[in-house]
């Protein structure tokens, strides 16, 4: 078997180059084995470049038995062979011709979990985006399309489902009695959308007509035993495709769609065309087992992945640095549904939550990248948050310029000019700009500066003439000194010291309280007239762009906008932003005892005793930032600090309001959610009065956790119990969490969340807790969910801890790493970031960090994933 060569080569975007050579068909035979698997190849080729001499065809970790060219054999002079290419002389005058290729492979040693792997005895592959060419040579780029038929062989006991992508077309038991089935998929594709599923699995079916009247089988796959947990996937499924059909007109186009739950998959899932691939996680679910936050991820992986059939499937990316063109345009139409399937508000400031939190310290880092990288080594690295999360802002705000009419318009554009393309982000602008009429030419740098801008606020009330301006001013760290501005749109509106919107009383908004305004200069100033007194404007509302606003603004004014906006993502913000400060002013003093502001309190109580609000914002509205977002804001990170003075502020709000959480606990515990609230949002809002009330410190609320875990039905309850307790040292907390393990371990999703807690726990016996965890019977890190529970948990979600003086923390990470680039580069690499973070730190931890990352460095064997993500965060 042949060995990649480490040369960590760089690649760029402007090297692009159409391919030599096109795929029309492809006929595979995959011959399941226990040694191994032999999988043989007819290619249809055909030349598309006149010039070119030899054809290279990708192939890694592949042992090539024969290949022959036109019926004829080769002979081993007739071609070379290296670690990643198989490359044959093409005579000029060869315009089309066909290749049989044999390779045998071995799935069982397959610990990448990328190409033909096997999962709980259960073969599956995962071929985005370069995994293709680990199950067989060949042209692995998206831009070559071709139509698959796949014939599947096997022992028909341990691999009763064969499953590929397509409409079945033959099944048969052969002489030597395996099984034989084909499977034919007529829409031609890349080779990452390729699918292949063999195993003893059980199904769970049904059906959605389309508006076509079109009747389409839906199959969920799962290990036997989980039937009985795949009815929210199912039913997410089907309001994703009514859902796809209504805001976007787009019908599904095979006869069937099937899902198929693996237990080791190192992502969410994957958009393989008629035969989706998915991390079981987001498909098993019960309320037993699953929490409300679970379900919720559910719904919105089925609809993301069910959503790439157009985005991403029928159009298709040209090249790897067009990830953005499906990734980022399929999250912000996930989100969209989202957003119409629950409370669009609570939506937003989740969708938010997690922007800041992942993509904001990337982009401000060594990693930072334009949502359309220039360069890359290893293209797994760069399944970012800012390919996904500011690709999807990035689309939301072409939807936001253009407005919802016009924007389906340049959707269809789009779809109409492209379908069965493989396009750049360039082509996708055009048909937007096409469609709508808007011009988007400065827009377009939106794809290619990296960092986050930063907006400078500047208001003037002139009184004598009742002008009011507004002055907004661009900055951006990361896009040097020639930084060009970008074009942003400003959604705001006016209120006056009231509270009441003043509608605009002239321009294009003239008599409406809110409207979109265009940022596209470095220095802009907007001007208001009419007014009789200062008023207060609401910028950014719904966090119309990922900026970074930088605004005066005192305890007070922040109290008013969270008590008075109209806009409820503004009013969320304005109660972060006062708490951000609030928090950072008792780190100043060191003083976490230190009385919060009455501003602060009053301002809570008002939410508090609002019962007009939807409780999951209120749940919301009442959660303190987290410590994460906390250190963004501190010019050299101090995690205890934080951790001390946010856990201080939480126990004066508890206790403030001790009263007012009971009653809410009780309220939401016992009487029925409110009509046209789900049940989630009072346990959202129940959940978090809990923690407030542990946060006393009062040994009754121990006690209450203790009762709600005992009394629980459900998973959501269970783990706040747990979670609200995982930071003392105390019998109770020890016995639920002997409880939790004895109840559970045969369910492993559920298990995760009992590696997960304890990893994120912040008491002294933290580090050897975790060090213990990773000798326990059930851990291990061959599986990307089990170790993500434990050492991802613990090294993003876990700054007190991660970054103990000792260095112990960042010791444990490089361990991991270490282990993990041997057997599985991809998730090895996403578990560098932390460490990259180091120039955030005091001069201290920045040598202890600095020091694991020059370890990375020099580990044998060093993979190309690891190696781009260690070299970058050392030396960008
Ligand atoms: N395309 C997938 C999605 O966003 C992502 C994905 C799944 C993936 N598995 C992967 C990307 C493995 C890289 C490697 O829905
Ligand atoms: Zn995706």
């Amino acid at each position: 078997m042949s060995k990649s060569p480490a040369a960590h080569a760089t690649i760029y975007l402007k090297d692009y180059k159409e391919p030599d050579f096109l795929i029309k068909t492809v006929d595979l035979t995959v011959e399941l084995g226990e040694a191994d698997t032999i999988v043989t190849s007819r290619l249809d080729l055909a030349r598309n470049n006149a010039a070119a001499k030899k054809l290279s065809l990708n192939g890694e970790y592949l042992e090539l038995v024969s290949v022959a060219m036109d019926g004829r054999t080769l002979e081993a002079a007739e071609y070379e062979v290296d670690g990643k290419h198989l490359t044959l002389n093409i005579p000029a005058k060869t315009d089309g011709f066909h290749l049989d290729i044999k390779t045998r492979i071995k799935p069982q040693e397959n610990t990448a979990l990328e190409g033909l792997y096997k999962s709980s005895g259960n073969f599956c592959t995962q071929c985005e985006a370069q995994g293709f060419r680990r199950i067989t040579y060949y042209l692995d780029r998206p831009d070559v399309m071709a139509v698959f038929t796949t014939t599947i062989i096997g022992d028909a006991t341990r691999y009763p489902v064969m499953l590929s992508n397509g409409n079945l077309t033959a099944e048969k038991i052969l002489s030597d009695g395996r099984k034989s089935v084909t499977w034919h998929d007529p829409h031609p594709k890349p080779a990452y959308l390729f699918a292949l599923v063999a195993g003893d699995l059980a199904m769970v079916e049904d059906s959605f007509t389309t508006r076509s009247g079109r009747d389409i089988k839906l199959r969920i796959f799962v290990e036997k035993g989980n039937e009985d947990k795949c009815g929210h996937a199912m039913t997410s499924l089907k309001k994703s495709m009514k859902w796809d059909e209504e805001k976007y007109g787009r019908e599904y186009d095979l006869d069937i769609f099937m899902i198929v739950a693996v237990s080791d998959f190192n992502m969410g899932a994957m958009e393989n065309k008629g035969l989706n691939v998915f991390n079981s996680k987001y498909v098993l679910a019960s309320p037993e087992t699953a929490t409300d936050a679970d379900f919720d991820g559910i719904e919105s992986v089925i609809a993301h992945e069910y959503f790439h059939n157009w985005t991403g499937n029928r159009i298709t990316c040209r090249d790897w640095f067009q990830l953005t063109l499906k990734e980022g345009l399929t999250v912000f139409r996930d989100q969209q549904f989202s957003a119409d399937m629950n409370s669009a508000a609570v939506q937003r400031i989740g969708d938010v939550q997690r922007l800041r939190a992942a993509q904001f310290p990337e982009d401000a880092g060594p990693l930072a990248h334009p949502i359309q990288p220039q360069s890359y080594v290893e293209i797994n690295n760069f399944y970012t948050a800012t390919v996904y999360e500011k690709g999807a802002e990035v689309i939301r705000m072409i939807h936001t310029l253009l407005g919802e009419e016009k924007f389906r318009k340049g959707m269809d554009l789009y779809f109409e000019r492209h379908d069965g393309q493989a396009v750049t982000t360039e082509e996708f602008v055009s048909a937007l700009e096409g469609g709508s009429g808007v011009d988007l030419t400065q827009f377009r740098r939106w794809y290619v500066t990296p960092g986050t801008p930063e907006i400078t606020v500047n208001e003037k009330f002139d009184e004598k003439t009742g002008t009011y301006k507004l002055t907004l001013q661009q900055s951006n760290a990361k896009a040097g000194a020639d930084f060009k501005p970008l074009h942003i749109p400003l959604r705001m509106g006016l209120l006056d010291e009231n509270g009441k919107a003043i509608a605009f009383t002239e321009g294009p908004f003239k008599g409406k309280n809110s409207g979109v305004f265009d940022l596209t200069k470095k220095r802009e100033t907007f001007t208001f007239a009419g007014l009789k007194s200062p008023p207060r404007a609401s910028l950014f509302r719904g966090f119309s762009a990922p900026i970074k606003i930088n605004q005066q603004m005192d305890d007070r004014d922040l109290a008013f906008f969270f008590a008075k906006d109209e806009d409820l993502f503004n009013r969320w913000d304005a109660g972060q932003r006062l708490a951000n400060n609030i928090i950072l002013k008792q780190i100043e003093k060191q003083d976490e005892t230190a009385a919060l502001p009455e501003a602060f309190m009053e301002a809570f109580a008002d939410i508090l005793a609002d019962k007009d609000l939807d409780r999951a914002f209120t749940a919301a509205a009442l959660t303190l930032p987290g410590e994460q977002d906390i250190a963004q804001k501190m010019p050299v990170v101090d995690v205890d600090a934080i951790h001390k003075v946010r856990e201080g502020a939480r126990r004066q709000i508890g206790l403030r309001f001790e009263e007012e959480w009971r009653r809410l606990y009780d309220e939401c515990s016992c009487a029925a959610a409110p009509a046209n609230q789900p049940e989630s949002s009072s346990r959202k809002l129940k959940n978090t009065a809990l923690t407030y009330l542990i946060a006393t410190g009062k040994e009754d609320y121990v006690g209450l956790a203790d009762r709600q875990y005992r009394a629980s039905d459900n998973m959501t309850d269970s783990v706040a119990a747990l979670s609200g307790l995982k930071d003392i040292t105390h019998p109770v907390r020890e016995a639920l969490f002997a409880d939790y393990y004895d109840k559970w371990q045969k369910d492993a999703l559920v298990i995760d969340k009992w590696f997960m807690l304890q990893a994120m726990a912040v008491r002294a016996s933290t580090i050897a807790d975790v060090k213990a965890l990773m000798d326990h019977p059930a851990f291990t890190l061959r599986n990307p969910n089990r170790m993500r529970s434990l050492i991802g948990a613990f090294a993003s979600g876990n700054p007190v801890y991660f970054h103990e003086r000792s260095g112990e923390g960042y010791r444990i990470l490089s361990g991991v790493i270490a282990a993990l680039n041997k057997t599985n580069p991809q998730i090895a690499a996403r578990l560098v970031a932390p460490l990259g973070q180091w120039r955030r730190y005091d001069a201290e931890r920045q040598g202890l960090m600095t020091a694991e990352l020059e370890k990375i460095l020099k580990l044998p064997d060093l993979s190309d994933h690891v190696y781009e993500m260690a070299n970058k965060s050392l030396h960008n």
